[in-house]
């Protein structure tokens, strides 16, 4: 684990070191200072190499024998005056990768001030901090083998600017965030023998620990609220179904005390059921709870900041799996809102336990909005990739909201429509609704209408299909390889955006 600390501005000792240099080459103020008492070395190695400090370019220096640092990375910003909160993100970010190949236990952090600057020396240095420990994370649980040199040596980072106070406060917030986000990885990560239904439950009860109120009802109760639908999934493994409420009241002298429910799908491994996977990628849908997964680090963030405002979390957790009494194709299911479903493919499963779960968060919380989050259908990676996760909304200020929160934090929203035409798609001709559309057609929206049907008239409601963004195969530089924790930053920011600025 990467420690962040904010010390005192001073020219460093014996350490490696990262500098912030602007486009054109151009030196910050220390950066000049500590340029004149290495003889000029920054200044010669620049003038030597393809270095322009163009954002997130990175330049290795040996240190020079009159100092004793170690190695100096320089790091390129750009244009001081449009160099936004993202950019730092990814400056502080490309100094971690940097660093990442070096020996150095420590090193400092120097955000400089350069002419011009967008953001303030503070934010700067705390953006640049979020993104040096959002890149750092790793998942080396079950490495037992790893040889020395292939941990990572970077122990602490010093980030060092010439406002500490405000530095330091500014980050405050940041670090409940990658807390959560930290959370959430390790949750996605953990393989699907040791997460699953009951585990991944007690750990939202950590959660108790920060102020929010968990409950967790068990099949029973969810059989007497008769949540056919998600029960139908479940009752194909051994392990049994819960269903996880988190409320946290940050605001509760509001004058609208609603929540804004979130609601994520945990399915902790999707076999698809008796419609079963091939088994190529099987192994990829323990990751099929990310969707919960980022609901419960959102959470944790929410609470850890103490967010002024009133915000639900539900996780409907469910392993689909085969057995002599695993779900049929071609069963019918009655979820808790009454309406009756034709169960077609066993792999379309997600939307099953969402139906409960929205239902139920409407019925006992009335919410103000729901949000939910789903690694819902391989249709939305084949129109989007890995760039954009999807989003479908019956309420245009609540998709800009969103939209402009994924913006923001980085984390990219790409609206779908939704439309009777579609809808009609998914009636069945013995229930009220098929779950699945006609097939090599438009999976994912008619996924998004099929949930559309558990939303109450008049409740602003979005649909994040995030099957795209739960997991990449490739360093991206607020995220390693790995679990992502899509949606977690992007939850965050619409909290704060949409109910703590009032
Ligand atoms: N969890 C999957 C969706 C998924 C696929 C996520 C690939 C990530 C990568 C979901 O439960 C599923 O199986 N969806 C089916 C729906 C189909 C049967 C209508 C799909 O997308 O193929
Ligand atoms: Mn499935
Ligand atoms: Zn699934």
């Amino acid at each position: 684990m990467l420690k962040i600390a904010f010390p005192p501005l001073r020219l460093p000792g014996r350490n490696a070191l990262a500098l912030t240099v602007a486009s054109g080459q151009k030196l910050g103020i220390q950066g000049a200072k500590l340029d004149r008492v290495l003889g000029g070395a920054l200044k010669r190695a620049m003038a030597g190499s393809r270095f322009t400090g163009a954002k997130e370019q990175t330049l290795s220096v040996v240190a020079p024998a009159r100092s004793r640092l170690t190695r100096i990375v320089l790091v390129g910003i750009g244009d001081p005056a449009k160099a936004n909160a993202a950019l730092f993100h990814r400056a502080g970010s490309a100094v971690v990768a940097a660093l990442g190949s070096g020996k150095d236990s420590q090193a400092v952090l120097l955000v400089d001030r350069h002419n011009e600057m967008m953001l303030a020396a503070a934010a700067a240095a705390a953006s640049m901090a979020f993104g040096a420990r959002l890149r750092s994370y790793r998942f080396d649980k079950y490495r037992t083998k790893l040889k020395p040199e292939q941990k990572p040596a970077l122990k602490t980072l010093a980030v060092m600017s010439e406002d500490v106070a405000g530095s330091r406060g500014a980050y405050a917030n940041l670090d409940k965030i990658a807390d959560g986000v930290f959370f959430t990885r390790d949750l996605v990560s953990e393989p699907p023998n040791v997460i699953y239904p009951e585990t991944l439950a007690e750990q939202c009860n950590t959660l108790k620990k920060l102020g929010v109120k968990v409950e967790v009802l068990d099949e029973k109760q969810m059989k007497k609220l008769g949540m056919g639908a998600l029960l139908g999934v479940a009752q194909g493994s051994i392990r049994p179904a819960r269903l996880v409420t988190m409320l946290w009241q940050g605001n509760p002298g509001a004058r609208d005390k609603r929540p804004a429910a979130f609601v994520g799908k945990g399915v902790t491994f999707d076999t698809g059921g008796i419609s079963l996977k091939p088994p190529p990628g099987m192994d990829e849908m323990k990751w099929d709870m990310a969707g919960a997964g980022a609901v419960i680090g959102a959470m944790m963030a929410l609470a850890g900041r103490k967010a002024k405002a009133n915000v639900l979390g539900v996780a409907g957790l469910v392993e689909n799996m085969l057995s002599g009494n695993a779900q049929r194709p071609g069963d019918i299911v009655t979820t808790m809102s009454g309406q009756t479903v034709e169960v077609l493919n066993t792999d379309a499963e997600g939307r099953l336990v969402l139906a409960d779960a929205m239902w139920y968060a409407q019925e006992k919380f009335n919410p103000s909005c729901i949000v939910d989050l789903a690694t819902l259908t391989g249709a939305i990676i084949t129109a989007l990739g890995h760039e954009y996760a999807g989003i479908f909304s019956n309420d245009d200020k609540l998709c800009g909201q969103l939209t402009k929160a994924g913006k923001e934090a980085e984390e990219l929203l790409w609206r779908f429509p939704l439309a009777d035409a579609y809808d009609k798609d998914i009636d069945s001709p013995v229930a009220d609704i098929k779950n699945i559309g006609s097939r090599g057609e438009a999976g994912s929206i008619t996924a998004a209408q099929f949930l559309q049907r558990f939303v109450k008239k008049g409740t602003p409601w979005a649909h994040l299909d995030i099957a795209g963004m739960a997991w990449t195969n490739k360093d991206r530089p607020l995220s390693p390889k790995g679990a992502t924790a899509f949606g977690v930053r992007l939850l965050d920011r619409f909290v704060a955006d949409s109910f703590e600025k009032t």
